[in-house]
């Protein structure tokens, strides 16, 4: 493993007061007062973890990379409720050779599952018409709470190449980084409820998707989202909760009115076209009271949507989904197989169709996994 200099020529704001962070060593950031650790190319600049932070760069100062790698990945969300894996656990995972490996090993339990079948899950198939219909095209990509990368993978895929993901735990970027995304991919640890370690653009493509239910202040994430957009710029934000989902849930139009001048959809309506590999129809947010989630999308260029972005990457080495086993759908735990299971259903059979039907890509019966899951 190696600590490689930030991939970014561009100075990174400080999630202490927005000051310019500069590299002071080949791993670390530094405003000059305080100094951030760099692991394979990811600052992580999460704010409020000191004890961290420090430890980190203690380890990464004396040459110890794994042990610098093990007290990154084994900080988490505030609301895990998991203890991290022995330290000894951690530095292994450094060697996994595959995605679900690593998921393992860094004790990920049931958001491990997610990454693992994000690409093919209801919800990420929702993501995937909303980015259709609301593409970037060409602009930069800010994702915010980026997750292990998938969208950032689908659109490195579509030759988008100006990408950068932002998200609060080491260990989902890291995972990222070795599997997931490629190598011109900016990553970068850090808490939306911070100053954001990203300058503002004129026209760039802010993505937050499935994460603002979680936010004390969604409100304020979409309002710096759109400062962040500029001008020219697009905020899309998908699988917000509506009443009674977990989390902070909110009516539609309650969500809707975050971002005026947005269009909505409901996330039914969002996997339906992905499977029927046609555009979405956008609804008032209004008549969207019975949907789980809302999806919103505002932008001020317009782009024109690309339904290329519906299906896997043409050329993608596409396999059998991993929900099978032995010929049988299993869902991979009982909150997955609650939350998507039934819609999940309706396109994925219980059991694995022989012959498979012609539809069998765009049902997700084929998938195309990252190379090494
Ligand atoms: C349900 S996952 C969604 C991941 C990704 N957007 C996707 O759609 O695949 C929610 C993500 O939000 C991240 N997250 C939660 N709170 C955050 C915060 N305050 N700042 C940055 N990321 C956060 C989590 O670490 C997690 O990766």
């Amino acid at each position: 493993m190696s600590a490689e200099p930030v991939p970014s020529a561009d100075p990174v704001p400080s999630p202490h007061d927005g000051a310019e962070l500069h590299a002071d060593t080949p791993h670390s950031l530094s405003d000059g007062t305080t100094r951030w650790p760099v692991l394979e190319g990811i600052p992580y600049l999460r704010a409020g973890r000191d004890e961290v932070r420090e430890q980190a760069l203690a380890a990464l100062d004396d040459g110890r990379d794994r042990d610098a790698a093990a007290v990154l990945l084994a900080d988490n969300d505030d609301w895990w409720d998991q203890p991290p894996p022995p330290a000894e656990q951690l530095r292994a995972v450094l060697d996994a050779a595959a995605l679900r490996e690593a998921v393992a090993g860094l004790g990920l339990g049931r958001v491990g599952d997610y990454f693992l079948h994000r690409d093919h899950d209801p919800s990420g198939l929702a993501v995937l018409a909303l980015t259709a219909a609301h593409p970037p095209a060409g602009r930069p990509v800010l994702d915010l709470a980026c997750g292990a990368g998938h969208l950032l993978r689908r659109l490195a895929q579509h030759g988008e190449d100006d990408l950068t993901g932002v998200d609060v735990v080491f260990s989902k970027l890291w995972l990222a980084r070795r599997f997931v995304v490629p190598a011109h991919v900016t990553l970068v640890c850090a808490d939306l409820a911070h100053p954001w370690p990203a300058p503002r653009g004129e026209d760039t493509y802010v993505a937050v998707h499935d994460v603002l239910y979680f936010l004390d202040e969604p409100a304020a994430v979409l309002a710096t989202a759109a400062e962040h957009a500029g001008g020219r710029g697009a905020v899309v934000a998908a699988h917000c909760h509506n009443t009674g989902q977990p989390g902070h849930p909110r009516p539609p139009e309650s969500w809707a009115a975050l971002l005026p001048g947005a269009l909505a959809d409901g996330e039914e309506e969002l996997t339906s076209a992905t499977l029927e590999r046609r555009l979405p129809r956008s609804a008032d947010a209004q008549d969207l009271g019975d949907t789980e989630a809302v999806a919103l999308a505002r932008d001020a260029r317009g782009a024109a949507p690309e339904p290329a972005l519906l299906d896997p990457a043409p050329g993608a080495d596409l396999r059998p989904n991993p929900l099978y086993a032995d010929g049988t759908r299993r869902w991979p735990n009982d909150v997955w197989g609650a939350e998507y299971g039934p819609r999940a259903a309706t396109y994925l059979p219980e059991r694995w169709p022989d012959p498979l039907p012609d539809d069998a890509v765009a049902r997700r019966l084929l998938v195309d996994l990252p190379g090494a899951w």
